[in-house]
């Protein structure tokens, strides 16, 4: 049963959005439940990066219950791997000072992934925590000394930024860290039922903890192939949201109904509802998990706590080693 997790260490993160997507599953949490019996993982709850968006902090507390009871439903195992709050952890700020010192602001300017925010949240006065975005990243990944980070894609420029910081602190003051690696999820962008990304403030999501009947009636807005507008009408899969989901989560029948589709034998209706189906058929587990759960907040609070202790633990040791090695005392 205690398999030898002898590959490495993991660092996964993620800001408190609250209740979890299929996006956030194929996105990011089924890897890490995969990546889970090879490596040694850690799980962070990035709640002061959350801040770079939104201050207000009314529903950070919530968003985080809520998010860790999916974490938990869909095989995160919080005995095997801690599951803590970045806020919990004062050696995360302690670190992202120090590192502060080692990047540019030029650097941290050319950040594609501060440049696509800056655009799609019109931000005009960026605050200096959000250039900083990065920097705190690297602090939350390099305090725990993770070889592996599993990110989606635009997240890889910040793993880079890490590595880069890394370095530099190696090079003036000694070996104190890995250079940790991005592990890329291949399934990086779910489109949520509008065909954008699937994301909680566009209101296109299906989530994880979504009945069966929410589901079914979610689906009945997802837009389809425009051309298809009556069954009979041969379809293209290939511009087809619905089809997506049924070859991420119905592979068995996804040659089926591609012929139905593309034949024009199969309407969008009846496709939605058998796509509905498996996605229900698939996130049972989830949600019966997840009943065991709710109003179980103490426990989740306990569960944090407890992550928190341990994670603290290795935090501080690594910021004993950054001290001595830039002489700070
Ligand atoms: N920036 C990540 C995101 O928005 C969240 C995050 C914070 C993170 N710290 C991390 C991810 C450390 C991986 C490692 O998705």
């Amino acid at each position: 049963m205690t398999s030898q997790k002898t590959k490495g260490r993991i660092l996964s993160g993620m800001r408190p959005t609250g209740k979890m997507h299929l996006g956030n599953y194929v996105g990011a949490l089924e890897n890490w439940v995969a990546l889970q019996g090879d490596y040694e993982n850690y799980h962070l709850i990035a709640d002061y990066h959350a801040l770079t968006t939104k201050l207000d902090t009314s529903q950070l507390l919530d968003n985080t219950i809520e998010m860790v009871m999916d974490w938990i439903s869909v095989g995160i195992d919080p005995a095997a791997s801690p599951i803590f709050r970045q806020s919990q952890i004062k050696e995360h700020a302690e670190l992202h000072l120090l590192f502060s010192m080692l990047i540019t602001t030029a650097r941290l300017q050319r950040n594609p992934t501060l440049k696509e925010q800056v655009k799609d949240l019109n931000i005009e006065n960026l605050a200096y925590g959000h250039l900083g975005y990065p920097v705190l990243q690297a602090a939350d990944i390099l305090l725990y000394k993770g070889n592996l980070v599993p990110v989606g894609e635009d997240q890889a420029p910040h793993v880079e930024i890490t590595r880069e910081i890394a370095r530099k602190f190696n090079t003036e003051f000694g070996e104190v860290f890995p250079i940790p690696k991005a592990k890329l999820t291949q399934f990086a962008r779910l489109p949520g039922l509008d065909r954008n990304k699937m994301s909680k403030s566009l209101g296109n999501t299906i989530l994880l903890s979504d009945a069966p009947e929410e589901i079914q009636q979610k689906m009945r807005k997802a837009i389809t192939d425009p051309q298809k507008i009556r069954r009979g009408d041969p379809g293209r899969p290939e511009v087809c949201l619905v089809y997506t989901y049924h070859q991420k989560f119905n592979a068995a029948d996804t040659e089926e109904i591609y012929q139905g589709c593309t034949s024009g034998a199969l309407g969008c209706v009846d496709c939605k509802k058998r796509c509905a189906r498996a996605l229900a058929a698939k996130t049972e587990p989830f949600r019966a998990k997840r009943a065991a759960l709710a109003d179980r907040t103490d426990d989740i609070i306990a569960i944090l706590e407890d992550g928190e202790a341990r994670a603290r633990t290795v935090a501080q040791q690594t910021m004993s080693e950054v001290r001595r090695a830039m002489s700070l005392g």
